[in-house]
């Protein structure tokens, strides 16, 4: 931390302690270029200064309560609403004090507390500001000692007040096989709310991730932007509350339904809000995102990924030992490093032929697998590849014994009809012997000798949601405690198999979330592995998330020309989902060609910088460049989705000294050469003149690497 930065968390320590001993204040959250302000008012309650407002000596006024509780007074959106013991559907905070200590030296807790008077219920709004990389995470805990549970309506995770004009939302929609589409829109008075209700694979329709620009419509380059993901893998609500004077932004789990009774002297944690800031827009937002993701958000973020194949798109259901042995020569050979076999490898009374039956019977199929998992995982290992193994533990199907055995573990709803989603129902995980269940399969599947890899699949949401574990006057905990139990499941995931890689998939992108991928490494973005498509979700996505976690696998999917799909799935986690023994000649030496460069380039996609140069969504090509964290080497790719005459790119990120050699990796064959190949230019030229990319036709692609020229 500089000298400056502790300066000022000592400034903001004797603050909050002066606050402790009579409110005054103010509290400042501060990180490298971001600030917080937070001041208790005369009349005891916590106000905000919104963000990027200059300071201004003006009376607070009861709009800009910083976490409004509703009831007494405040009559927007609040941030809490409380039942207490006694009936009383009104709360009111007042400042008591705040904590400051140091976790790391560029990490601080910030505890601040507030306390109702009427009644022994605190809440402490906490902070975790990650100085250097502008993240603040905020969460509330949730405290009290009256006699009876108190209900908690609604709690948001944050409550962030934000000028009201030229203030834009980025927010992204979508469905299955067509994830992450966004909307940019200016926020005007009334509410906006983005929200799931969907329980589990909660993200199907809506990614808990936004942005908010405070300059007018956000850009890759200029302006004030604010990055918000919420850590929740279950309903969320994001709203956006503008009053005619200025915006608040709520975002934490959906009371909808979700009436939370808590007990004395237990505490109530919220999830926790991600916030990112830039003041120079949505590029360096993300790198900052990017870095702390890759050091807090996802596991093991500095260790490379091996590249994938999965027979999935080549087999389908349609395998047996044989079949998935005979693929494992031919994913050597082209340079795949790890093997997953995905659906349909267990299930004995009702085979998993189909997504029909079998869902819950984590047995290896005796006819397809006679000998188990464990022995393809050693054929796998004989030609020194990793091996990997689909998993849906969460679901079942009617036709399967675990649900012949035991009805009464589904999530339903008594007296109504069974509502099927791809022939399945969702265990009810608050139920501790499906939560033993769950774990025994997970442990034994993975536990399996030779198994280094999962896929985490979860292939609907709930419709019905009823418990017949829970008690009838507690069946809105359901959304909250199936939540709670799956990260205990997934954590318990993580520590067990610490060296076993975890690919978290829902359908597709339905928990693209920072809540569980904390105990994953990548995440399965969409099922639409389309290259056209993936061009514009992969640099959706990237908003949020590093290359390295989201997983882009090389498929027929569109009938693209090979080397376009593999120069797309190569700016991600590279794999390949194909049966290599039916591709052309020239089509494997695409691809071989493409794990080759791969391999060389991937310590620079996975654990460098990402720049957003050209976007696909408003230009006839997508244009992205990574560069190392020593700017000795930088990637650049160019993916071409119109017809448009070669015009240069422009790479970011370069050191304008260094001298870079420019070489185009795995060309198409056939095309024409780069103009500038094998030359020398300093970072200075390359980003002023750019590169003309071997690519001008629909559907061409250009992978170029610079490298620092030592002679
Ligand atoms: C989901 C996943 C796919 C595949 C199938 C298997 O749809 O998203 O990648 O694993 O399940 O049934």
């Amino acid at each position: 931390m500089s000298s400056k930065a502790t300066a000022s968390w000592i400034a903001t320590l004797l603050a909050a302690l002066s606050c402790a001993a009579a409110p005054s204040g103010p509290i400042t959250l501060r990180t490298a270029t971001f600030e917080l302000n937070l001041q208790p008012g005369a009349d005891g309650r916590l106000y905000q200064r919104e963000v990027g407002a200059a300071a201004s000596s003006k009376d607070a006024r009861r709009n800009e309560e910083f976490y409004p509780q509703a009831g007494d007074g405040y009559v927007f959106e609040p941030a809490l609403q409380v039942t207490h013991a006694d009936g009383n559907t009104s709360t009111t905070l007042l400042f008591t004090g705040a904590t400051h200590t140091n976790e790391a030296p560029d990490i601080g807790l910030t505890r601040v507390n507030l306390r109702d008077p009427a009644y022994p219920f605190e809440v402490s709004l906490c902070f975790r500001t990650y100085h250097d990389r502008d993240v603040i995470e905020q969460w509330q805990e949730i405290h009290h000692q009256e006699s009876r549970p108190v209900i908690l309506e609604r709690m948001a995770s944050t409550s962030l007040l934000l000028p009201s004009t030229n203030t834009y939302l980025r927010h992204f929609f979508g469905d299955w096989t067509n994830e992450m589409q966004p909307v940019t829109e200016q926020l005007a008075p009334g509410m906006k709310v983005l929200d799931s209700k969907l329980g589990v694979r909660a993200g199907q329709f809506r990614n808990p991730s936004f942005i908010l620009s405070l300059d007018g419509p956000p850009n890759e380059t200029d302006g004030r932007v604010l990055a918000g993901s919420l850590k929740w893998s279950g309903s969320f609500q994001c709203a956006f509350d503008h009053d005619g004077q200025r915006v608040r932004a709520l975002a934490g789990v959906n009371p909808f339904a979700s009436a939370y009774f808590l007990k004395p002297n237990e505490t109530f944690t919220t999830p926790v809000m991600i916030w990112v800031w830039s003041a120079n827009g949505l590029g360096e937002m993300s790198r900052k995102f990017h870095d702390w993701a890759r050091q807090f958000g996802i596991r093991d973020g500095n260790k490379i990924r091996s590249v994938l194949l999965n027979n999935w798109e080549a087999t389908g259901f349609n395998f047996d030992f044989n079949r998935i042995a005979s693929l494992f020569d031919p994913a050597k050979q082209i340079g795949a490093e790890l093997f997953l076999l995905d659906d349909g490898w267990f299930g004995n009374k009702f085979p998993r032929t189909n997504d029909s039956a079998g869902l819950g019977d984590w047995q290896p199929n005796r006819h397809r697998l006679p000998n188990g998992l464990a022995s393809l995982a050693s054929e796998a290992g004989k030609r020194n590849l990793q091996f990997g193994i689909w998993l849906e533990p969460e679901m079942v199907n009617p036709k399967s014994e675990l649900f012949e055995n035991h009805p009464d573990w589904v999530i339903r709803q008594p007296k109504r009809d069974l509502e099927l989603q791809r022939h399945q129902l969702v265990l009810d995980l608050t139920r501790p012997k499906v939560q033993d269940f769950e774990w025994s399969v997970i442990h034994d599947t993975l536990g399996t000798p030779g198994i280094a890899y999962a896929k985490w699949d979860c292939n609907r949401y709930l419709t019905q949601p009823g418990s017949s574990w829970l008690p009838s006057n507690r069946q809105s905990h359901l959304w909250i405690d199936y939540v709670r139990a799956l990260y205990a499941l997934m954590d318990k995931t993580a520590r067990a198999f610490p060296h076993t890689e975890l690919m978290l998939c829902s359908s597709g992108g339905g928990r693209a979330d920072y809540g569980a991928l904390k105990y994953f490494h990548e995440f399965w973005p969409s099922d639409n592995t389309d290259p056209v498509r993936r061009v514009i979700m992969q640099w959706d996505y990237s908003y949020f998330f590093p290359s390295m976690a989201i997983a882009g696998h090389v498929t027929h999917w569109g009938n693209r020309p090979m080397h376009f799909a593999c120069s797309v799935a190569m700016s991600v986690r590279f794999g390949m989902d194909l049966d290599l023994t039916k591709l052309s000649a020239e089509d494997k030496a695409i691809c071989a060609g493409a794990i080759t460069a791969y391999k060389h380039i991937r310590d620079v996609t996975q654990l460098g910088d990402l720049y957003r140069l050209e976007d696909p969504h408003l230009e006839p090509r997508g244009a992205l460049n990574f560069v190392a964290r020593d700017r000795a080497r930088a990637v650049l790719f160019v993916f071409q989705l119109k017809d448009a005459p070669a015009q240069p790119v422009l790479p970011r990120g370069l050191d304008p000294a260094t001298r870079y050699i420019v070489r185009e990796l795995n060309p198409a064959p056939g095309g024409p050469a780069l103009p500038q190949e094998g030359k020398t230019f300093t970072g200075t030229e390359l980003m002023r003149d750019g590169v003309v990319p071997s690519c001008a036709g629909a559907l061409e692609a250009c992978v170029v690497e610079f490298t620092a020229n030592s002679n």
